[in-house]
């Protein structure tokens, strides 16, 4: 994007992305699925730096769905190595993410996940917290169906100690118990590989987003793919139910 461009528009604070069509890349290539999942792990490292570089201030990937448990263990296994070289290296450019204000913090049920995984995510999640450029979500064992059980029954338990009636509870008290608590709604939701659907992505955040689709698929997908979808979002029309 120009900085004329950049200047001219109004940029979505929050997007998310569904990072979909590692299979199919790997497929057409003549690779294993595993490949996909590789190559797919770079953009998305590239397109953190590029959104933090033009002014994204909340950017969550859907990175593992609580519905993909149900591949092959081989293709799970291989998609927890890979955050496993994720948390490394964060680890280890740790001082340079820093420096660039980047906060990281996994949204879904890590109870699940392997213990070494839980442990390097939540050391990462504290030691960037404090970072206020960038705030980067990776949903990891993440369903929106999954996180809307998760906050009722945060809910129903403060109705069962007594500290609030069932009558009172409110829209805010849902938001403030999702995993985006406090964060704005995404504005654009951006869903490459040609699929038309949210696959459980955020389903209570997105009341009001802006999506954009595309075919390409995701090991394929660049930062002009993202100014695109920028520029298109930026043209459309968000009335929130109003004229
Ligand atoms: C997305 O790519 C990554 C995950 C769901 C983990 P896919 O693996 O779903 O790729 P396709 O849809 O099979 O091409
Ligand atoms: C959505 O992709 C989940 C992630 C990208 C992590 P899927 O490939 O799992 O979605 P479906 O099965 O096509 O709906
Ligand atoms: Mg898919």
């Amino acid at each position: 994007m120009t900085k004329e461009e950049l200047a001219n528009i109004s940029l979505p604070r929050h997007i998310g992305i569904i990072m979909d069509g590692n299979g199919r890349w790997a497929k057409q290539r003549g690779l294993g699925r595993s490949e996909g999942h590789k190559a797919g792990a770079e953009v998305f490292r590239r397109i953190c730096e590029y959104a933090r570089d033009i002014g994204i201030e909340y950017l969550t990937f859907y990175a593992f769905s609580t519905e993909n448990w149900k591949r092959p263990a081989e293709e799970v296994s291989a998609i927890m190595n890979l955050f496993r070289d994720y948390l490394d290296e964060a680890k280890e450019r740790e001082e340079e993410n820093n420096e660039k204000g980047m906060c990281v913090r996994y949204i879904g049920d890590r109870s699940v996940l392997p213990d070494d995984i839980r442990l390097m995510m939540n050391e990462l999640e504290k030691r960037s917290d404090d970072k206020d450029v960038i705030t980067i979500n990776l949903a990891v064992n993440y369903g929106g169906r999954d996180e809307i059980l998760h906050a009722v029954k945060a809910i129903a338990k403060r109705v069962e100690a007594g500290e609030i009636k069932a009558d009172e509870i409110n829209l805010k008290d849902i938001d403030g118990n999702l995993y985006t608590a406090g964060q704005p709604d995404p504005d654009l939701i951006i869903r490459p590989s040609g699929e038309y659907r949210l696959s459980n992505f955020l389903i209570w955040q997105a009341a009001y987003s802006e999506f954009w689709f595309s075919d390409i698929l995701w090991p394929d997908f660049t930062s002009e793919h993202l100014d695109k979808a920028i520029l298109d979002f930026a043209k459309r029309n968000r009335r929130f139910g109003g004229v």
